[in-house]
């Protein structure tokens, strides 16, 4: 028999060194001095961005990373590819790996892939010593830890486990301050003393009122059904604007008459292309698997209807910007800015300017496209395209639709038909615009997906202005 339990917990392992599993530890090890954390992942290039003596190049951007890996990387903090060794050696183990939404087979488009989930659980029944509290972390739909609990339980070898659910609610852009301050931890499971150790954890820098304590499927539900709530806000803001559009009134200014009320509030009502990041999408997918799966065709189709509004969203704004450039942007000059999927973070999974851009060079645009984080190769990654270069033949420059990455905003604007504000960076809300009107190819649009741009200065400079949500 497996000796149950330690008292204390001195070592965690951490499996995904992603956007979760990263920011998450660092912030763990800076306030539990005593306790050694390792972060494993399987792709040797990122761990090894995660131990670059350069912190510019840490594979996951958030504000405030930086000064917390400088602290305590190396003292308590350690990122490697040497999973099993540092399975075996953990009190307490995090599962945060990815759970992308099936593209083949049963549930293809909705249901979550398991797949990475069930490796590491494979691995950790096979490499653990002693008793193990195995924690999810990633997002994963109701019931995992069922699928978890047998894959750990059914190996032969001399260890035992404990599996809880607490998923993480940080946003990325402000993970760190997520992390440091949060709302609340939720922690699922039927092991109480496994509950507690967690919780000790935790109680090292939040008050014991926020540590909420569920059965395991609470949890892993409660997960999606914040983030389908949040999404919803923003398709129901979203949808506000369209009706704004039409009817002379201003988003901004219904948004806030709106979240004056108490019982609304004011947080995530700021219309936009609609709602991207690795979450909301998948998880809402996962909602309506789940719904459709027990026969509640209803509610599945109540949340199918906030990604529709998204899909709409992004789509109405790619036509009005064809539709103000006289219905065709063949071979124009079109400026995109932002290609993140909000401000402060380097993550394009399912950011709006994806789809926007594609839409645009499938038109024939030729698109110069800016992001102060997004590297090049990423955007040609997610546009299944190449840029443009100086070394680019005259074919490729006249291909039918292309697209240049472009670092500097200075002098960018010459030529230009229109301009677009996918992200809500802090660097558009101060643009010369006066400069860029002697820049562009006149009767040329600015288009602010965020409304983060100065009106009345764009409109005095001679350009033309269109706002979502705006009358
Ligand atoms: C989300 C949840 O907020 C977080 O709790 C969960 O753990 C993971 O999913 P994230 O996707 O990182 O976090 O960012 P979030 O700030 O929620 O933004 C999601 C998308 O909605 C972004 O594209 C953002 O621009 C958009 N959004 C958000 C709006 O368009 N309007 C808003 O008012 C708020
Ligand atoms: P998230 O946003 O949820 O953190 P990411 O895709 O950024 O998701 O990170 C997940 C990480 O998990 C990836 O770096 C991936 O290489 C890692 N990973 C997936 N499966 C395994 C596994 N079996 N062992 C180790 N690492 C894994």
């Amino acid at each position: 028999m497996v000796e149950k339990f330690k008292k204390k917990i001195k070592n965690i392992c951490c499996i995904g060194g992603g956007y979760v599993g990263g920011p998450t530890m660092a912030v763990i090890a800076d306030n539990c001095p005593d306790i050694n954390v390792t972060v494993v992942d399987k792709n040797v290039e990122r761990i090894k961005s995660w131990n670059d003596g350069d912190l510019t190049k840490l594979p996951v951007f958030e504000p405030g990373l930086e000064e917390i890996i400088k602290r305590v990387r190396n003292k308590n903090l350690f990122f490697s590819s040497d999973v099993d060794i540092n399975i075996s050696k953990a009190d307490i183990i995090f599962l945060s790996v990815n759970t992308p939404t099936k593209t083949k087979g049963i549930g293809s488009g909705q249901a979550s892939d398991l797949t990475w989930i069930e490796a590491c659980a494979r691995q950790v029944a096979d490499a653990a010593k002693g008793h193990t509290i195995v924690v999810e972390k990633s997002t994963i739909p109701v019931r995992t830890a069922e699928t978890v609990k047998k894959i750990l339980e059914s190996n032969n070898k001399d260890n035992s486990f404990s599996v809880l659910s607490n998923p993480e609610f940080l946003a990325e852009g402000t993970a760190i301050n997520d992390l440091e301050m949060p709302d609340r931890i939720l922690i699922g499971g039927e092991d109480h003393v496994a509950i507690e150790l967690l919780s000790d954890i935790y109680r090292k820098w939040v008050d014991e009122t926020k540590i909420l304590k569920t059965n395991i499927w609470s949890s892993e539900l409660s997960k999606l059904i914040a983030n389908a709530f949040l999404a919803q806000r923003v398709s129901s803001i979203n949808s506000v604007s369209a009706i704004c559009e039409v009817t002379g009134a201003n988003v901004q200014e219904v948004s806030k008459a709106v979240g004056f009320d108490s019982r609304i509030g004011n947080k995530f009502l700021n219309p936009g292309p609609g709602f991207g990041g690795s979450c909301f999408k998948k998880d809402i997918l996962n909602l309506i698997y789940l719904c459709n799966y027990y026969g509640l065709s209803e509610v599945a189709k109540y949340w199918e209807q906030v990604i529709n509004i998204n899909n709409w969203q992004q789509d109405r704004i790619y036509k009005t910007v064809v539709d103000k450039l006289f219905g065709t942007v063949y071979k124009k000059k079109i400026i995109i800015l932002g290609f993140s999927f909000k401000a402060n973070t380097n993550d394009t999974r399912e950011s709006t300017s994806i789809s926007i851009s594609k839409n645009l060079i499938n038109e024939g645009a030729h698109l110069l496209i800016h992001d102060p984080k997004v590297s090049s190769k990423q955007i040609a990654k997610d546009l299944e395209k190449e840029p443009l270069t100086e070394n680019s033949n005259s074919a490729e420059v006249n291909n039918y639709g292309t697209w240049e990455y472009i670092t500097n905003l200075e002098n960018a604007f010459i030529n230009v038909d229109a301009v677009i504000v996918l992200t809500d960076w802090k660097v558009y809300r101060n643009l010369d615009w006066n400069e860029i009107s002697n820049q562009i190819r006149p009767p040329a649009w600015v288009f602010d997906t965020r409304l983060i741009l100065n009106k009345n200065k764009i409109i005095s400079s001679n350009l033309n202005y269109w706002g979502l949500g705006i009358g």
